[in-house]
């Protein structure tokens, strides 16, 4: 048998990646969050000073992007990485340097080589559909644009950092409608995804609605 994947889709700041992340631990399996590889890559293109459109010289940095993950520390090129890559500005760019078909392709083979026993869970905007299409179990994990914003404002304001709820939703959206519009692997619904709408759910009802559906099919 395959070893087993539990792809986990949805829009931006949906909670995805906590849900994700919780469901691996439940079961003990692996965890990618594809999104901190489209962010590390437009990190480092700031970092180097390519432009994010510059789709040949992005694809070549996603290539050979010299990541690691320590513990639960990112770095990129042995320098610490997991704040950066969550300011607005490496949203933004990654979601840029996602719309370009030689980045995603770059990325394709780096993301399926975390597959390994006993089992994945990835979270991201095309696991189910493009990446691993042959999950045991995909899920698109919503919530309202405005419910999501609250959630990230919380998540920001507890960091001790400032932040504007309308300025956080019209960022949201822009970048729900970059990642919805674009030609290559579009954030969708498959048509074979469980849809999970967390609008008015806490992450553990979210995380025991992932695990159930998964039970009734493993
Ligand atoms: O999930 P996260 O918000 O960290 O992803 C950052 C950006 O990376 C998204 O806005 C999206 O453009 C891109 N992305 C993607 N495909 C994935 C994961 C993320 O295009 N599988």
């Amino acid at each position: 048998l395959p070893t087993p994947v539990i792809a986990i889709d949805g829009p931006s700041a949906s909670g995805k990646g906590t849900v994700a992340a919780l469901v691996a631990q439940a079961l003990g399996f692996h965890y990618l969050d594809s999104g901190s590889l489209y962010r590390l890559t437009a990190l480092a293109a700031l970092r180097a000073g390519i432009a994010l459109d510059d789709e040949a010289r992005v694809a070549a940095l996603a290539a050979s992007l010299p990541a690691a993950f320590v513990g639960g520390e990112i770095l990129l090129g042995g320098e610490p990485a997991t704040e950066a890559i969550r300011r607005e500005e490496c949203s933004a760019g990654a979601s840029r340097v996602a719309a370009l078909p030689a980045v995603r392709a770059a990325l394709l083979e780096r993301q399926r080589a975390y597959r390994q026993a006993p089992g994945l869970v990835a979270d991201g905007r095309d696991m189910g559909s493009v990446v691993f299409p042959d999950a045991a179990l995909k899920v698109f994990l919503t919530a309202t644009a405005e419910e999501r914003a609250n959630r990230r404002h919380k998540q920001l304001i507890e960091k001790g950092m400032s932040a504007n709820i309308s300025t956080l939703l019209q960022d949201l959206q822009e970048r729900d409608a970059r990642d919805a519009a674009r030609s290559v692997a579009p954030l969708q619904k498959c048509a074979d995804a469980e849809l999970l709408d967390t609008t008015q759910m806490s992450i553990e009802q979210a995380v025991q609605a992932v695990l159930t559906w998964y039970r009734a099919r493993a």
